[in-house]
């Protein structure tokens, strides 16, 4: 059955696919694509291994997939020598994971999972071309923590097996999940998704396609507002990261989450949620805008509020 979809989207002239039967379940789920393998990619792909899922990493060069690899293999071995894991667990998970600059190995797989840049043009395009490689079973997911869903589930015949599925970083470790539901999905889809992030050890909670979600539309007006504080010469940087853990128990102060989230990553957040609600709070402080200029983006280029170079 063909159904098509009129007049929702720029693709209105897609066929749209058929709903797969009631009976087809995430228990089906066995192969996961992760397209992207910047810190959420790498950190998505470490979670879905060792959770017993068959992982395909498509990074943009041969020469990234390898190099994300072998820094999953350093992270499973740190576990291993911390005795989290035991070294056949570390060799299974490592056996589990394929890395690729072939978007065409992607065929076969149950869920995609996208986690490049967050830049909308660029993840249409992508949505694009997943589903055109992708098999028609296949759930299409977004770990975008701020760009409207719907804009992706549009580009695709399938928009009722398109959701969200956010990590948070490090993902290996943090145990929320977003699941993101934009107005064209299945329930089915929704509850695959559950079942996935359950499986990858993770609490998940659903969300209405909204910029921000939940944790982001309440945590980039505090990081934002904690900059904006450290421009006015209220308090250090030290200081302030000092207050925050200590006065509100936080487990890292805003300027060293900062660092860890990436400068570029946490200014696209603030622009992504004052492009939807013009409120003040998200306007970027303009520190952060010339920091990113002068790629000081935190941890991942050595520089960000801290200097990463001497502990690397
Ligand atoms: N990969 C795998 N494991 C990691 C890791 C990583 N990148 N980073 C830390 N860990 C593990 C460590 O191995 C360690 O495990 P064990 O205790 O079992 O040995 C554990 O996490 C704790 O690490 P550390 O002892 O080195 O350091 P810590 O106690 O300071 O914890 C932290 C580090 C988990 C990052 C903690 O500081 C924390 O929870 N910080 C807050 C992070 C946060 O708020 N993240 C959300 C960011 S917002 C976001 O992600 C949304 C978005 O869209 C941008």
């Amino acid at each position: 059955m063909v159904a098509v979809c009129r007049g929702r989207g720029k693709r209105s002239d897609l066929a749209v696919r058929a709903p797969t039967p009631l009976a087809w379940s995430l228990m089906s789920i066995a192969r996961v694509g992760i397209v992207g393998s910047g810190i959420m990619g790498s950190g998505i792909a470490e979670t879905a291994a060792t959770a017993g899922f068959e992982v395909v990493l498509r990074s943009r060069s041969q020469t990234t997939a390898d190099a994300t690899l072998a820094a999953l293999e350093k992270s499973l071995d740190r576990q291993v020598d911390k005795g989290k894991r035991t070294p056949e667990e570390r060799d299974q998970a490592l056996g589990r994971v394929t890395g690729t600059s072939d978007l065409g190995a992607l065929k076969g797989v149950d869920l995609v999972i996208e986690s490049v840049v967050e830049d909308l043009a660029v993840k249409k395009e992508l949505f694009n071309e997943l589903d055109r490689i992708t098999d028609d079973h296949a759930i299409l997911a977004t770990n975008t923590s701020t760009l409207p869903v719907i804009e992706l589930a549009m580009q695709t015949g399938r928009p009722d097996r398109v959701c969200g599925i956010h990590f948070f970083n490090p993902a290996p470790v943090m145990s929320l999940v977003e699941l993101v539901r934009p107005l064209t999905v299945s329930d089915e889809t929704l509850a695959a998704a559950r079942d996935f992030a359950e499986t990858c050890g993770k609490s998940p909670v659903e969300v209405k396609d909204q910029a921000g979600f939940i944790v982001n539309a309440l945590l980039f007006p505090y990081l934002n507002n904690a900059v904006r504080l450290y421009e006015q010469g209220v308090a250090s940087l030290d200081d302030i990261d000092t207050a925050m853990k200590g006065g509100c128990g936080f487990p890292m102060g805003p300027f060293a989450l900062l660092d860890l989230v990436g400068l570029d990553t946490s200014l696209a957040i603030l622009d992504a949620l004052y492009a939807e609600f013009r409120d003040p709070n998200y306007a970027a402080v303009p520190l952060l805008r010339r920091m990113v200029v002068a790629e000081q983006l935190g941890r991942k280029s050595g520089q960000g509020f801290f200097d990463y170079h001497a502990r690397k």
